[in-house]
């Protein structure tokens, strides 16, 4: 199977290079306009096939994408200190514009999953300029993995099992479903309690800070977030490549919100094949509105 990489910047290149490590697909072709970035990318990421799992990594324009299952688009502007995802918006919607026709003409049938930020606002216009595609952003898939990280350091257990989901925008207004957070089955105050670990409101709110505000303090210290993006995004093709339903609070046109959004959806080779809409407290469902709202200001006009 094969995936196409549109940019060849840290995110990219780096979902690129954790692709070839899993041993995701057969193919992997990175393209962007600076092409001797692409080629640069695409060879040193080649140089590790060898050692892992025998991926052919290659670069090229566009065209070079055709035959791609999936195709990542991560080409755009980040973040720089002190910007919110939502400032890029502008900026990426007129790339995306000029862009995503293109990658859509020359992929027909490929799943394109969209990472540029702010990848809701995105993900609803290369859903209109795409409208042939199946069309999904790496939403919160980040989020909730941070969520789950810091809960697990808390609980002292692998986080990968740690369930639970940060809904709505990828961005200041995202929604940690507290409600939706078990570990080993249980609740997370349930379980803590039965481990005679402390919880605490302190403890639960400096895991929101370290939740929300991952990405501002990586970018303080290093200039942009890629380890984590990248992996997600690698995840996330993986479960499309091999038709897992895995549940994943991706991004997508999301009806009842009238915006995209992230809430659990089942992902395979179609891209999303259903969403499951959590039972959340009052406060829950009204923060995931009031992220919606955010969302659908933040998208109007984008297509002009
Ligand atoms: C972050 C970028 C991917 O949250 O938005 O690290």
């Amino acid at each position: 199977m094969k995936v196409g990489v549109v940019g060849a910047g840290l995110v990219g290149a780096t979902a690129a290079y954790a692709l070839t490590l899993r041993g995701s697909c057969s193919d992997l072709v990175l393209t962007d306009k600076d092409e001797p970035r692409a080629q640069a990318e695409a060879q040193d990421i080649a140089h590790a096939a060898p050692v892992s799992h025998g991926t052919r990594v290659t670069s090229g324009p566009l065209e070079a994408l055709s035959g791609s299952a999936v195709v990542i688009v991560a080409a755009g502007a980040n973040q720089q200190p002190g910007e919110s995802r939502l400032d890029l918006t502008g900026r990426n919607a007129a790339i995306f514009r000029d862009l995503i026709p293109g990658v859509a003409a020359q992929a027909p049938g490929a799943v394109l999953l969209i990472a540029t930020n702010p990848v809701d606002a995105l993900t609803d216009l290369a859903t209109r300029l795409a409208p042939e595609h199946a069309v999904l952003g790496s939403g919160t898939v980040l989020d909730s993995a941070r969520f789950r990280h810091l809960i697990a350091r808390r609980a002292g257990v692998d986080p990968t099992h740690v369930h639970g989901y940060v809904l709505g925008e990828h961005g200041d207004s995202e929604v940690l479903a507290w409600s939706t957070v078990t570990v080993a089955g249980l609740p997370v105050e349930d379980f803590m309690a039965a481990r005679g670990l402390p919880w605490t409101p302190e403890i639960r709110a400096e895991i929101e800070t370290g939740t929300r505000d991952a990405a501002a303090h990586i970018i303080g210290g290093k200039r942009a977030t890629y380890y984590g993006i990248g992996a997600s995004l690698a995840r996330i093709a993986e479960r499309i490549l091999g038709d897992r339903r895995a549940v994943l609070t991706v991004s997508a046109p999301t009806p009842e919100f009238g915006v995209s959004l992230s809430l659990p959806r089942i992902v395979g080779s179609g891209g999303i094949e259903g969403t499951v809409m959590p039972r959340l407290t009052p406060e829950e469902q009204q923060a995931l509105e009031a992220s919606a709202g955010v969302l659908r200001q933040a998208s109007e006009g984008l297509e002009n």
